[in-house]
């Protein structure tokens, strides 16, 4: 209790998030309110290569993570004193990104003798739609869709979740950067094929849509990216003019028909009447156009953040932090970077 103005104060969390191309810091009061969400990218380091380069990622981390937590605790208006917990991503991501985090986020730990907290991306990005949505409660279907992961999952509740179907090899995202990739379009390639569709008929190319039989929760894009490519290289040899807002425009709906035909009957098979988006992908404008209609033609509630929570940010994880401490679900200083960390699945 705060004597001089006789209120209770509030939970501070503050997170770190490293695990792949974004150093971020966030801290937030209370597991909803977001005080400060710092994220620095590295998309024009990592532009030039086609995609990300895994050690220098790490060493720009090492740069970045301290003046990022500085400028997260600046424009908060927080003292690093005031901290109640410490969040951070240990996993899935790259070892030595997620490891630059986690050891900034064990030294501000011991150092300040304040709880630890190791939170798992995927259940991060879940989170995101607490920030987003303060009326959201479990329990609902979550579509988890990044650059790494493409994971449909039942949330039972605030520590409570079930995997009930991913990739079998590539993700959403990694789909759309690939394509992108030999289209000649810069990385990240997600909202380059998004805007470029706009322009395109969907309905120009008929993509296929693997594993699309009912009752079946897992995903598999890699041959969709090969007959994408298939396409593009035939035409070539052809001598063909290739429509490329038109190939754009016919992958992203390969994609969403997918996504949304799996999401929909989940929420169907599990009888909840909630379904949230989340990653990168996420922020997509024809998924989130379908997700809508098709939510609401059928009487089912829809949330997605916004394109800042959709990225990866320390914000999602500083709300996931949050939630475990509530459970008691702490980590100790011996936390290691888990790499291919799977999701909390009960
Ligand atoms: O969640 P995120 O920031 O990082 C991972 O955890 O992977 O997701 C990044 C992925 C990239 O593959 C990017 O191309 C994709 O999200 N993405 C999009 C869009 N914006 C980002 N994909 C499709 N449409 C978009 N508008
Ligand atoms: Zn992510």
């Amino acid at each position: 209790m705060d004597i001089e103005t006789n209120k209770e104060k509030p939970c501070l969390t503050l997170a770190i998030e490293t695990s792949c191309d974004e150093t971020s810091a966030a801290i937030i009061a209370d597991g909803r309110t977001v005080l400060a969400n710092i994220i620095s990218t590295q998309i024009p380091v990592h532009q030039k290569f086609g995609g990300v380069v895994p050690e220098i990622a790490s060493r720009k981390h090492i740069e970045n993570v301290i003046p990022v937590i500085d400028e997260c605790l600046k424009q908060a208006n927080v003292k690093l004193t005031e901290i109640s917990h410490i969040g951070v991503t240990y996993g899935p991501g790259l070892v030595g990104a997620l490891l630059v985090g986690v050891a900034a986020a064990k030294a501000l730990a011991y150092t300040l003798d304040v709880p630890l907290i190791g939170v798992n991306h995927l259940e991060g990005h879940i989170f995101a739609n607490f920030l987003a949505n303060p009326d959201l409660e479990p329990p609902f279907i979550a579509l988890v869709v990044s650059g790494g992961h493409t994971s449909l999952v039942h949330v039972k509740g605030y520590n409570e979740f079930q995997l009930l179907g991913q990739t079998r090899d590539d993700a959403a995202g990694e789909a759309f950067d690939k394509v992108a990739r030999v289209m000649g379009l810069p990385y990240p390639g997600g909202p380059q094929i998004d805007k470029l569709a706009l322009q395109g008929n969907p309905e120009a190319i008929v993509f296929p849509k693997a594993l699309n039989e009912k009752g079946n929760f897992e995903f598999s894009f890699s041959g969709l990216k090969s007959a994408v490519l298939n396409y593009i290289n035939s035409a070539k040899q052809k001598g063909e003019v290739i429509n490329n807002a038109d190939v754009a425009a016919s992958f992203q709906k390969a994609v969403v028909d997918v996504l949304t035909d799996k999401a929909l009957s989940a929420v169907k098979k599990i009888k909840v009447n909630t379904l949230v988006l989340a990653g990168g992908v996420a922020a997509n404008s024809a998924l989130n156009a379908k997700f809508t209609a098709n939510c609401e033609k059928e009487g089912i509630k829809f949330y997605h953040p916004n394109i800042i929570l959709c990225t990866d940010n320390a914000a999602m994880i500083a709300c996931r932090a949050y939630y475990q401490s509530r459970a008691g679900l702490y980590s100790d200083l011996y936390l290691n970077a888990v790499p291919s960390l799977k999701l909390t699945n009960l």
